[in-house]
């Protein structure tokens, strides 16, 4: 299969689901508290989205090849945890860092953008992993534009994260979004620079950096879906979906509780 290009038509009909996305993440900042489950947090945006939104959350039930069905309509990855963590009942607590990873549907359309919360007061140590790993995403987002490779995005984001003295997670990438929740292209976060297909206007895909304070190495809980690091060491991630325009780049899912790019980084739009 290869990369689906969006005509402007196509790119008109994605911004509703980008859009309701992000602003889900508006929404539930304020509740993630010490004392609050990601089961709670899960009812809460489900309810957002189905009643408030009318959109569909994209996660519940979906099972792609080798997966069983995922179970809820949000992913909480929390502390140690990659991506993927699944909402349960144990509640945050002060110091926790959680990723919420929310993908919407919309008319058929796909959004798909993710942030850190800070569960009160963190760490120092955790802190600067959440806004390295924030510096990575936005650095990736600043290598968009035609004719650059897919690659430099990878290499954009390994060089900060490496230099800040983290390592890359390597078994999950962004991807093509659109109709499909995940579509080519594969994004990965590493490599030299010159890999990958040349970019073009009318590609959409996410960035969506996971970016680990210790090894880079993983692994799955039994779950069949939680992805935690093996060596338990603190993992962060951030995610826009983003698309390819004439001259640079446009950040589909960002709302008006988004996090800016860091003033130091420049975005051709
Ligand atoms: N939102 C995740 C991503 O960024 C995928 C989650 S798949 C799920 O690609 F089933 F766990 F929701
Ligand atoms: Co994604
Ligand atoms: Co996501």
């Amino acid at each position: 299969m290869a990369i689906s290009l969006k005509s402007f038509a196509d790119i008109e009909s994605m911004r509703p689901a980008c859009r309701l996305a992000g602003e889900v993440l508006d929404y539930i900042g304020p509740f993630v508290k010490p004392g609050v489950t990601t089961e709670e947090l899960d009812k809460l945006c489900h309810r957002y989205m189905v009643e408030v939104q009318n959109c569909i959350p994209a996660p519940l039930n979906y099972a792609p090849p080798g997966y069983r069905p995922y179970p809820k309509s949000i992913c909480t990855s929390v502390n140690h945890q990659v991506c993927h963590g699944v909402p349960n009942e144990r509640p945050l607590k002060k110091g926790d860092i959680v990723n919420l990873d929310i993908t919407t549907i919309k008319d058929g359309w796909h959004g798909d953008t993710s942030r850190m919360f800070i569960v009160g007061e963190a760490s120092i140590l955790a802190a600067r992993l959440c806004a390295i790993t924030h510096e990575c995403l936005w650095l990736g987002i600043s290598q968009v534009r035609p004719g650059a490779k897919l690659g430099q995005i990878g290499a954009a984001i390994q060089r900060h994260a490496e230099a800040s003295g983290y390592s890359v997670v390597r078994e999950f990438c962004g991807h093509g979004i659109g109709r499909n929740f995940h579509e080519e292209p594969q994004v990965v976060h590493y490599g030299k620079g010159t890999e990958g297909p040349t970019l073009e206007p009318g590609m959409v895909f996410t960035i969506e950096p996971m970016i680990n304070a210790g090894k880079a190495a993983i692994s799955e809980l039994a779950d069949g879906w939680t992805i935690v690091t093996k060596d338990r060491s603190l993992s962060a991630q951030w995610e826009h979906t983003v698309r390819v325009t004439e001259t640079g780049v446009e950040v589909l899912t960002l709302s008006a509780g988004a996090p800016a790019c860091p003033p130091h980084i420049q975005i051709t739009p």
